[in-house]
């Protein structure tokens, strides 16, 4: 099943809450939060007071995307702000196995980010004690990026590894995700579609979350 996780990064951050309501009805079923270090990657954004605010201003489960060093030490906070999901980034996980137990340990859907240059062989051992890999289609950091189109070749591999060992991890993308690009990702195998600017950029992210979906859906029908 095709999910849509609009990024609230490129939302209007003084209207939040009625921005994810209005991209919820146009069928977006996660929210996609980005938390930036300015030391992973070279931005700062948010941290759990929004996750907190947010807990309270939907229903949706909370995609913690968190582009942070040493995440071992926020993922309690995160945990109790109200956070559903946690992705790391294998790039800054010395005990990937370790951090992705704490993250189960709290309850929560435990997910791997890899960069663009990070190769999907870099997860062999811990595609196991996963429940959702996020490619990277862009290099973390910024909203509104363009799409570089080598993650579609990392997608394929993992929807071929996850039938090979039987195993059920879902498999999300990140980064310039908009009507040009989803339909290559789709065809790919993946299943849960970030996009900030394709959803919020517009100033309708409703309609425009709609739009998003249906492309999605259609290439569905094309995958072959
Ligand atoms: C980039 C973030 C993305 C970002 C995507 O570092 O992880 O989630 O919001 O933005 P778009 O969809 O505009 O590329
Ligand atoms: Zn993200």
């Amino acid at each position: 099943m095709i999910e849509l996780a609009p990024s609230i990064l490129s939302a209007d951050f003084a209207h939040l809450a009625e921005q994810v309501r209005s991209a919820a009805e146009g069928g977006g079923t996660v929210v996609h939060v980005d938390v930036m270090d300015g030391h992973f990657v070279p931005n700062i954004t948010i941290g759990t007071p929004v996750v907190k605010s947010l807990r309270k201003a939907t229903d949706l489960p909370l995609d913690c995307h968190l582009m942070i060093e040493n995440p071992d030490q926020y993922i309690p906070e995160f945990a109790d702000a109200g956070a559903d999901w946690i992705s790391v980034h294998q790039e800054v996980c010395r005990h990937l196995n370790r951090t992705l137990h704490l993250i189960k340990s709290h309850d929560l859907l435990a997910g791997v980010v890899i960069n663009p240059a990070t190769p999907v062989e870099t997860l062999m051992e811990v595609l196991d004690c996963v429940d959702y890999i996020l490619v990277m289609s862009v290099n973390p950091g910024f909203g509104g990026q363009k799409y570089l189109p080598a993650a579609a070749h990392k997608i394929r591999r993992l929807a071929e590894m996850r039938s090979q060992r039987g195993l059920n991890y879902r498999i999300e993308v990140d980064g310039g995700i908009a009507l040009d690009t989803v339909g290559e990702v789709v065809r790919a195998g993946a299943e849960i579609l970030v996009a900030g600017s394709a959803v919020f950029g517009q100033g309708d992210p409703k309609r425009d979350a709609q739009k998003l979906l249906k492309a999605a859906t259609e290439a569905t029908l094309l995958k072959v």
